[in-house]
């Protein structure tokens, strides 16, 4: 239940420097961060050194201090050392038996403690010195809870924070999760489905909301709601009802203004808004024919007074013919937003999937990344693995961010990484960030499976530094969650590290997305689902061939949506890398790639790889048998067993998919022979 915050008591055959034992906390308030940081640095010294310590106002010789710079200069003066902290950002130092943690604000001095507390954890008494800052303003969790309960692609158990339509009495659960995500610097929860239903805007409802973020206050994180953008006609208990939700209908701007007046009154700290609107069915401003920056810009403009912010998605489409060749659905982000660039007001952030399809196990970087320049800009990645085997398979999912984040997209021929347009820097924009939808229910493991909780530790450590090596931030999730033992953490990391190569391996390989069933489930094989709907998946395999042609010359277009450099190397199949090949190309399947292999024979080699690689998981994971509490080590065993089973589902669904649809025999001879 404690996740990573475990604070296990250290082995008794490590030996460590001493602690200071006074804790000197620069705020009592109890609603405070600071105060958190205080109360967690007493249970975490406790529980990891079996040492107590004593809250003291005294010197700060031998003490650990806690709390806001401001508070420290006017207590103690300037602190020795010159320290550049940024908004949210901490200084902390274990210098000269003095432990200073220092915070920008009460926030940031509570990151600052979960920091020292998890060197600590990991035995770690190394003298640091130094300031740590946020690499982005937006870190937040979206979770796509529904009012009744449920939670749209979410695989952990029922909503913590709903049920029956309103808000949970007891919300122990939410503070827990709010702990959990202060400790690798989220700032703020979404708390409902961005799929949203107007009743979570009753006046009862608002109440409960002022409930979760009374619960999540002391831990620094705030909260924010998914609106459904026809709530004013809506019949909601409690408001106007009114007949339309025209975002230019000035009963409308008045009705949103009351509702979010309200909200404010309640919740003085709410973040802000999430808002889908005119996507996947759901209302939004072009019903009315208005823009999206129109629709967006109404719930701005009645957050800007109370500092709130709008997180608008770019997840917006239309149904395809897919008889159309030169349609595509990956087109429709850069179509709906770039004409609308410098339209949003400057509390809005565009919220963007990471590819510009739907969280596949492979998607170039989203083009719109590169298209707004006067726009704030967040990125949307997904720790729930909807499409990544929902929990049931070990997919680590950060390497696959990394992709993203760490993309060129050569913006006037000039270095502009993605995580470097979302922090702002690119364009000089005043905001900007992470978004990540968790969807954590009320399952003891939070996800729904032990091992799939690193994706969302990486993703707070990413969101606060995206240049972090992934592989470390593996090491450190596994000692806090394992234990300090060296050969369970190699294991759980190397097998972390396979994971997501092998996952694509079985799932879809060259780009062609994962092969699922997108349909209704998003899980298990099921190739041919892709094709013949209007959702604009396609992979386009006949007899001969197979991918999307997305090149400006002769398909959709989509290539040119990057800046020149990028679009060249996509234009072309000869500098177009492999893993997106069926991506951007439609290709016979004896195709060659760059490895000599053809496309056909590199589908059968790697979904037989693929699952080879799944196979070994759990034999891996049994190696750890005795090192790891009997109850975690089966429930996880299950789970790899099922995936060593489930890969091989995989592999045989797809190889017999395109071997009958091509008839090109497998050169190894394993397929079609069973
Ligand atoms: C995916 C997902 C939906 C979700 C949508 C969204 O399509 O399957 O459940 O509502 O994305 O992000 O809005």
């Amino acid at each position: 239940l404690d996740g990573w915050l475990r604070y296990a008591p250290l082995p008794a055959s490590i030996s460590w420097p001493s602690v200071p034992k006074h804790i000197v906390v620069l705020n009592t308030t109890k609603t405070s961060p600071v105060y958190t940081a205080g109360q967690e640095l007493q249970r975490g010294i406790q529980n990891i050194l079996g040492q107590s310590c004593h809250f003291s106002s005294g010197k700060p010789d031998e003490s650990i201090i806690v709390g806001t710079l401001d508070a420290y200069v006017s207590t103690y003066g300037n602190i020795s050392q010159s320290v550049d902290l940024k908004d949210e950002g901490f200084w902390l130092s274990t210098e000269n038996n003095i432990v200073q943690i220092v915070g920008q604000n009460e926030r940031g001095a509570l990151y600052g403690a979960f920091e020292y507390l998890s060197m600590l954890a990991q035995a770690n008494f190394s003298s640091v010195a130094y300031a740590s800052n946020p690499d982005a303003p937006i870190r937040w969790v979206n979770q796509w809870d529904n009012l009744d309960g449920s939670i749209e692609r979410g695989y952990g158990g029922a909503s913590i924070f709903f049920s029956n339509g309103t808000i949970v009495n007891n919300l122990t659960r939410v503070a827990e999760y709010a702990r959990l995500l202060a400790s690798v610097g989220i700032n703020a929860v979404v708390i409902n489905n961005v799929n949203a239903n107007a009743s979570i805007l009753s006046p009862q409802n608002i109440d409960g909301l002022g409930r979760i973020a009374d619960t999540m206050r002391p831990y620094g994180v705030q909260v924010g709601l998914s609106l459904y953008f026809a709530s004013p006609t809506s019949g909601v208990q409690g408001q106007a009802n009114l007949t339309t939700f025209d975002p230019l209908d000035p009963q409308v701007i008045t009705w949103w203004g009351n509702v979010t007046d309200q909200i404010y009154e309640r919740v003085p700290d709410l973040a802000g808004y999430l808002v889908k609107a005119s996507s996947e069915g759901q209302p939004g401003p072009i019903t009315y024919n208005r823009t999206l920056a129109q629709g967006a810009n109404l719930f701005a403009k009645a957050l800007q007074p109370h500092g709130g912010r709008v997180l608008f998605r770019a997840f917006v489409y239309n149904q395809l013919n897919e008889s159309d060749w030169k349609a595509d659905r990956a087109n429709a982000a850069v179509d709906f937003f770039k004409p609308l660039d410098g339209e949003f007001d400057e509390n809005v952030v565009v919220q963007i999937k990471y590819g510009p399809i739907d969280f596949q196990v492979r998607e170039p970087a989203s083009p719109l990344f590169a298209n707004l320049f006067h726009t704030n800009a967040a990125i949307e990645l997904e720790v729930t693995q909807e499409y990544l085997g929902q929990q049931t398979h070990l997919v680590y999912l950060p390497p696959l961010w990394n992709t993203v984040l760490d993309f060129d997209m050569r913006i006037d021929n000039k270095t502009s990484l993605v995580r470097d347009i979302i922090a702002g820097r690119t364009f000089n924009r005043s905001l900007g960030g992470y978004a990540a939808v968790v969807n954590v229910g009320t399952n003891q493991t939070w996800l729904g499976s032990h091992l799939s909780m690193a994706n969302c530790y990486a993703y707070g450590r990413l969101a606060w530094n995206p240049t972090e090596d992934t592989t470390k931030i593996h090491e450190d999730w596994s000692r806090l969650t394992f234990g300090l033992d060296q050969n369970v953490v190699d294991t759980i990391t190397h097998m972390a590290l396979e994971s997501w190569p092998a996952y694509e391996n079985y799932s879809g390989n060259l780009g062609i997305q994962t092969l699922t069933d997108i349909l209704y489930t998003h899980f298990g094989p099921n190739p041919q689902s892709q094709d013949n709907n209007g959702w604009g998946q396609w992979t386009r395999a006949d007899h001969t061939t197979m991918g999307m042609d997305r090149t400006v010359s002769n398909g959709t277009g989509y290539s040119g949506t990057y800046p020149p450099e990028v679009a060249a190397m996509y234009e072309n199949i000869e500098s177009t890398p492999d893993n997106l090949l069926l991506w951007f190309h439609h290709v016979n399947y004896t195709q060659k790639l760059k490895s000599g292999k053809t496309v056909i024979q590199h589908f059968y080699d790697a979904h037989y790889a693929g699952a080879e690689t799944a196979q070994t998981f759990a034999q891996q994971w049994q190696t750890l048998a005795g090192k790891i509490d009997r109850q975690r080590f089966d429930e996880q065993l299950y789970q790899l067993r099922y995936q060593a089973g489930h890969s091989i589902v995989w592999r045989d669904a797809i190889v017999n998919f395109y071997h009958n649809i091509s008839g090109i025999a497998d050169e190894s001879g394993r397929v079609g022979n069973h």
